[in-house]
């Protein structure tokens, strides 16, 4: 079991973000990610069809390819999924994630603290509940960014790559506006959780639309420690960091278009195209 690889996936490649972390932290595990891009993006569908096809990639990783653990690298399927992944399979390590407020809380000293997400993240019971523990702690303004995973998804696509990266600056720059002021005065927002793993990927642009002052935070490090942790303690864990033989493989699955993961993760992850394949479009 310690030889099988760890399961990661997301609605499409915003979950590669956190694949990078989970590599950094365990260069010798294997890993299969699913990159769900033709039912993407997530983040404006219902909860009914985030989890559906959540249950459909977690039941198909672990039949087909024995995961030894299951990272859902997307807070969207994470708000609407995983009680019912824990419940249908008890026995495997998963872990989720979740807007990193908890983080952002340590390092404002402004005490007021912007979260853009998916409309279905920030929208969820389980983003409610959150919130609603710490809202005594800061002021929080969250913003939900209708089409921005979509548009960082096409950012790869050969044809549509152009205008999806320049639609990324207008709509950040719209929502980042409607949010209000971003800064190190009192009342300003001095940091901003990224709670979604696509924004990730767009961390340039708000570096150059908010200044370098502005603290962005992801979650990408703590899940990577915290499945570390768990296959540690499950005795599960793949030993390394060793030799160069011992160094773990990635593979990366998708039903969306082949060449615009392969740039992704060529781009993130400096993987060669031969990493990725297409996946079981039944699933
Ligand atoms: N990357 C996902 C998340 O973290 C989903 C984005 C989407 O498909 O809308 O929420």
């Amino acid at each position: 079991m310690t030889e099988s690889p760890i399961g990661v996936f997301d609605s499409g490649i915003g979950g590669l973000s956190v694949l990078q972390s989970l590599q950094e932290a365990m260069p010798a595990e294997h890993f299969v990610y699913w990159a769900d891009s033709g039912h993407a993006p997530y983040g404006e569908k219902s909860d009914l069809f985030v989890r559906q096809r959540s249950l459909a990639i977690a039941q198909h990783l672990i039949k087909k390819h024995h995961i030894k653990a299951l990272v859902v690298a997307c807070n969207t399927a994470t708000a609407a999924a995983i009680h019912e992944l824990r419940v249908q399979h008890p026995h495997l390590i998963l872990i989720g994630v979740e807007p990193a407020l908890k983080p952002a809380l340590q390092l404002s000293k402004t005490r007021h603290i912007g979260v853009i997400g998916t409309r279905g993240t920030l929208g969820s019971d389980k983003f409610h509940r959150l919130l609603a523990n710490l809202q005594d702690q800061a002021d929080f303004t969250v913003q939900p960014c209708n089409g921005l995973a979509l548009a960082i998804e096409q950012s790869t696509h050969l044809a549509l790559g152009g205008q999806a990266t320049q639609r990324i600056t207008e709509l950040l720059q719209g929502y980042t506006r409607e949010m209000g002021e971003f800064g190190q005065a009192p009342g300003q927002m001095d940091t901003l959780v990224l709670g979604c793993t696509h924004y990730v990927f767009a961390e340039n642009v708000l570096r150059q639309l908010l200044g370098p002052q502005i603290q962005l935070v992801s979650t990408g490090e703590p899940v990577a420690r915290q499945t570390r942790r768990l296959l540690e303690a499950a005795a599960l864990l793949r030993s390394g960091p060793g030799p160069r033989s011992l160094a773990g493989r990635i593979s990366l699955l998708t039903n969306g278009d082949l060449t615009s993961l392969q740039a992704a993760a060529q781009r993130w992850l400096g993987l060669t195209h031969d990493a990725c394949q297409r996946a079981d479009t039944q699933v």
